[in-house]
């Protein structure tokens, strides 16, 4: 197990990879890393990520409370969103939070990432839908993610960025590159006339891929009533292409009523 200094420089690796990238800019985005069920680190409120040495960054407990914050450092002001994510995906170990040119103006343009454009997205991360907007550092941006949680490892926030989380800290920001990447391309391909998007059976073909590979985490492909039935799935349809998206809707309410259950 690596020890909790080496996962404070990482951190701060990650943190200059997401300034350099130009994923935030000044004091912008956040990164969180759980080290156990009730202790994780994060990035302190109101300093730039690019320039962040381990002294920076800050121990909470399940509930966001500080347990070790060195003077003059005070916990990301969007904790509470980190923890909704580590509550309702045990998988979860790590969280990131940046506001990358491109999919931030998916966002802002109320666009999700839904055209199966190339092979690597479809299969990382299928598609990335917009949670509502809401303010930050409030409980209103936990709550929208909330409803996306069970189904995806990355989504867009409403007129404000991208989250995205994995089973490590370098695959949660593989994610938001990639989210990053698929968005970009998506905006070029646009300018040059519009993406010519793959069929619905080379998506299937790329599904299965997937599956054969068995790569962690959630994706809407894994949803889809279609696969469910054993048939080819679609692309885009957030696991509603049955004409309901009862199913999702269930399963996260659940997972969410055992977690509260369980005190997490
Ligand atoms: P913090 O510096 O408090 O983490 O906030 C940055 C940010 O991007 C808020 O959305």
């Amino acid at each position: 197990m690596t020890n909790e200094y080496e996962i404070k420089k990482q951190i701060c690796e990650i943190g200059k990879r997401i300034y350099n990238k130009g994923m935030v800019a000044s004091n912008d985005g956040n990164i969180s890393v759980k080290l156990n069920d009730n202790e994780f680190l994060c990035t302190p409120t109101g300093v730039s990520k690019g320039f962040m040495t381990p002294e920076f960054i800050c121990k909470v407990d399940a509930n966001g409370k500080v347990l070790q914050a060195n003077p003059g450092f005070k916990p990301s002001s969007e904790i509470k969103m980190h923890m909704r994510v580590y509550r309702e995906r045990p998988d979860v170990n790590s969280v990131v939070h940046a506001h990358p040119l491109y999919a931030t103006s998916f966002a802002i343009a109320g666009i999700p990432l839904t055209e199966p454009i190339m092979p690597e997205a479809v299969i990382a991360l299928g598609c990335v839908p917009i949670a509502e907007y809401g303010t930050p550092s409030t409980e209103e941006i936990p709550d929208a993610v909330s409803k996306y949680l069970q189904h995806y490892d990355a989504v867009l926030l409403a007129n404000h960025g991208a989250l995205s989380f994995s089973d490590s800290l370098l695959n949660a920001y593989h994610k938001m590159e990639s989210v990053e990447f698929y968005a970009q391309l998506l905006y070029q391909s646009k300018m040059l006339g519009g993406p010519k998007a793959l069929s619905n059976d080379q998506v299937e073909r790329l599904y299965e891929i997937r599956r054969q590979f068995g790569l962690k985490g959630k994706h809407p492909a894994d949803l889809c009533p279609n696969a469910k039935a054993g048939k080819p799935s679609c692309h885009g349809c957030s696991g509603s292409c049955g004409g309901s998206s009862a199913d999702a809707d269930t399963i996260a309410a659940i997972t969410k009523i055992v977690l509260e259950k369980l005190g997490k």
